[in-house]
């Protein structure tokens, strides 16, 4: 069958059909315990919401805004329950507390949904929480009634700190999409929004004592498309933008009205360039033009570490904590601090001998604390990322741990809290599926299942020091995310899979139970206008087989359609095939093809291409090696600059597949050539794939096998093949020659659809 529009209204149907069926409970992130009772709770027009107090009446409220939001009416309030047919607020039942739940008693709550009644227990933040997973339990659509299955579900999170940042330096995001993310945030119930507001690329609060800051660190003017623009380097859009005091506080009210804590991040000494664009008197070099930067990176524009620096972020921090006089901590950065210009600063080195600070990192360590006690002067504490460990930490600092978990254990083992957001789990700039066509990000690969199966306590940490573990958080850094739309595809569905890691307890978490609980929230998502990344259909996996037909089966989520192709053309809704049975798809012998999909969503959204390689071949096999020595063997092969024709050839080991190691003997623009031969440790069976990006003539080798091959002409291309190989060491043979021009040859490796990686000659052996 095509798909057609009468494929999309099925589909909606069937969609909102499995949405209401009453036996799943569905709820992110997955609740302590759930317990399922007899029988249904019927809400209707007529149900009425008791509530007894203020932390009742407040959440009787914000059920009545949820009911009118989605269904257009709203519920009668009453302090009295009726004799049936209600929903009640309650303070905390105790009797659950003391017996069976010890540990964050505050947030501890019950729902309790009867045919006669529901009922939610808890103090006021709980109560919110169990109202985030009632809504849950609703039907996108109101008919005459809607009913709830009778359930007890008791609750509280894990981590007391769960947390999602937002980068808007490099892109503003509007208070309207901030608001939206916070409330996202919410239903899924995390507490602390991390708001990035200054960097190199822009500085986005209003300072009243520094109008500067934002008149000239809020902008970013220079279009680079003049200038020879790449992609990968800035993205040539001017941008601008800034929160006023007023949007800020409103902001933060905002969070706060749904239990949010919004900890503000200014950035110092590192990544302030707009504010040193704006006061360049506050950098070490005089003379120095600074800018807002237009590129993205790490820059060696810094604070310089005067009186008159610490005199500003003072005055700048006196400010900020005024505008959030709820939030336990200010953020300071600390991260990626290039000690260039300190290094050449007399300042500095003055600095150094009335301190007795030994190199710049003491420098470094001195700033940071020198804020600290500030700060913890102002009833507030400071929360850095992991680099503030070097050089002494700060006494009472919190570190957010993102260069991997190495930092957050180091810390904790100080007995400093810790926050952590490691990259590999975390960093959802990274990319979701295929390089090839995901939209343009930061590169990385950080696929749903990796963020699910982060538990940001590390297993190194034994016994009291977990404790300082005080929760987890993601971060979207915007470099390539200009719009909120781009924001949430990042965001979404990944920020589901980190919700439940830092509410849900590790042994009540499992990948696919998760994914079916998911699968019912991208209809609500939908309808909430959330620019998801559609999931790929289930299965959708390479596939090597020795068989003359690859068979694949998918089992696209629910509400979705999948139209597909096997001939490399990408799917068109006219004119492709819809799935509706397992594919069975001819291969001769060393053949692949492409099978490629695209995901239509149940509100008519289309995904990106996902494809999958369908490869008949062999695996190769592993080499054993008895000894291993790092690097690779080298051959090279030239005529020398005297004129005579007889070549050289020299040959030995190398730590790197560099050309530039040849330049002291050879002009590299001549005719050359070069071999390189080591074994490259393949992590796990599967489909490879190996690409060469290179000028002339080119070469790859695996296991022997010519995977590529092309003379090549003076002109930079790419060639790229697919080999399927099994776990372990696998000889790796590079080949070029150059004949002459400015050579260039560079090989990179992939777990096929996933993200490249060099091979620099370090991380092989031979
Ligand atoms: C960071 O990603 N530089 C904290």
């Amino acid at each position: 069958m095509k798909y057609s529009l009468f494929a999309a209204a099925f589909c909606l149907l069937f969609a909102s059909f499995t949405f209401t069926q009453s036996d799943e409970i569905n709820i992110i992130p997955k609740p302590r315990s759930v317990k399922k009772l007899s029988g249904a709770f019927k809400l209707t027009k007529n149900t009425r919401i008791v509530a007894l107090d203020e932390a009742g009446r407040k959440m009787a409220g914000l059920l009545n805004d949820l009911l009118v939001k989605n269904y257009g009416f709203k519920l009668k309030i009453n302090s009295k329950p009726p004799t049936n047919n209600y929903i009640q607020f309650l303070p905390p039942d105790l009797s659950i507390r003391e017996t069976t739940l010890p540990g964050r008693p505050n947030l501890l709550h019950s729902i309790k949904i009867q045919p006669d009644r529901i009922e939610i227990t808890g103090y006021e933040e709980g109560l919110f929480y169990g109202l985030q997973s009632l809504k849950q339990l609703l039907p996108l659509e109101f008919k005459s009634s809607i009913e709830i299955p009778a359930l007890l579900i008791v609750d509280y999170p894990r981590f007391g700190y769960r947390g999602m940042h937002l980068d808007v330096g490099r892109h503003f995001m509007p208070v309207e999409f901030v608001k939206k993310y916070i409330d996202l945030m919410s239903q899924y119930k995390f507490n602390n929004f991390h708001w990035h507001l200054t960097e190199d690329q822009g500085w986005r609060i209003e300072i009243k004592k520094y109008p500067k800051l934002t008149e000239i660190g809020s902008k970013r003017p220079e279009s680079m498309k003049e200038k020879n623009f790449t992609p990968y380097i800035g993205d040539g859009v001017p941008e601008g933008g800034f929160y006023t005091q007023e949007q800020i506080k409103d902001v933060v009210a905002y969070a706060n009205a749904r239990y949010i804590n919004v900890i503000p991040e200014i950035e110092l000494p590192g990544h302030s360039s707009a504010a040193l664009a704006a006061y360049p008197e506050l950098g070490c070099k005089a003379d120095y033009k600074y800018k807002v930067q237009t590129t993205w990176g790490i820059f060696k524009e810094v604070y310089c570490p005067t009186e008159k620096t610490f005199g500003f972020l003072e005055d700048v921090l006196t400010e900020v904590i005024g505008l959030f006089p709820d939030s336990p901590y200010i953020h300071i950065g600390g991260d990626e601090v290039l000690k260039d210009m300190w290094k050449e600063s007399p300042e500095v080195r003055e600095l150094m001998a009335r301190e007795n600070l030994k190199d710049e990192r003491e420098v470094q360590s001195y700033f940071i604390r020198r804020m600290e006690k500030f700060i913890n002067s102002k009833g507030k504490k400071i929360i850095g990322w992991d680099e503030i460990l070097e050089g002494g930490l700060a006494p009472n600092a919190t570190v957010m741990s993102w260069r991997g978990i190495k930092g957050g254990i180091e810390a904790a083992r100080a007995k400093h809290d810790v926050i952590m957001t490691p990259t590999d789990y975390s960093y959802f700039d990274y990319g979701q599926g295929d390089p090839a066509t995901e939209p343009i990000n930061i590169g990385g690969y950080l696929n749903l299942e990796k963020v699910y199966s982060f538990d940001p306590v590390p297993k190194e940490l034994a016994g009291d020091d977990a404790k300082y573990i005080l929760g987890g958080q993601a971060n979207i850094w915007t470099e390539y995310l200009q719009t909120p739309a781009a924001v949430e595809y990042m965001a979404f569905p990944r920020m589901l899979a980190m919700a439940e890691d830092v509410w849900t307890t590790p042994e009540n978490k499992n990948f696919v139970d998760f994914s079916r609980r998911l699968s019912s929230h991208y209809a609500q998502l939908d309808k909430q206008g959330v620019n998801y990344r559609i999931p790929e259909p289930g299965g959708l996996q390479n596939i090597v087989t020795e068989n003359e037909k690859a068979v694949i089966t998918l089992t696209p989520a629910r509400g979705t359609v999948v139209i597909y192709t096997i001939d490399g053309s990408d799917p068109n809704v006219k004119s492709s095939e819809q799935y509706n049975q397992p594919l069975a798809i001819p291969l001769k012998v060393g053949e692949a093809k492409t099978l490629k999909t695209i995901v239509i969503s149940s509100a008519g959204r289309k995904s990106v291409v996902y494809g999958a390689t369908l490869l008949r071949h062999d695996y190769l096999k592993p080499a054993e090696l008895a000894e291993k020595r790092p690097g690779v063997t080298f051959g090279f092969i030239t005529r020398p600059a005297n004129g005579s024709t007889d070549p050289v050839l020299s040959s030995g080991e190398t730590k790197t597949t560099g050309l530039q190691q040849f330049a002291k003997t050879t002009d590299l623009k001549g005719t050359f050539g070069v071999t390189f031969d080591g074994y490259l440790n393949i992590p796990a069976d599967g489909m490879y794939e190996f690409q060469a990006e290179s000028t002339w003539d080119t070469a790859v080798f695996i296991d022997g096998e010519k995977l590529i091959e092309d003379a090549g002409i003076k002109d930079r291309k790419i060639r790229s093949a697919i080999i399927p190989l099994r776990a372990g060491l696998h000889k790796v043979s590079l080949r070029y020659n150059n004949h002459g021009g400015d050579p260039f040859f560079r090989v990179r490796w992939a777990i096929k659809g996933q993200n490249w990686r060099n091979i620099g000659g370090g991380e092989l052996v031979h």
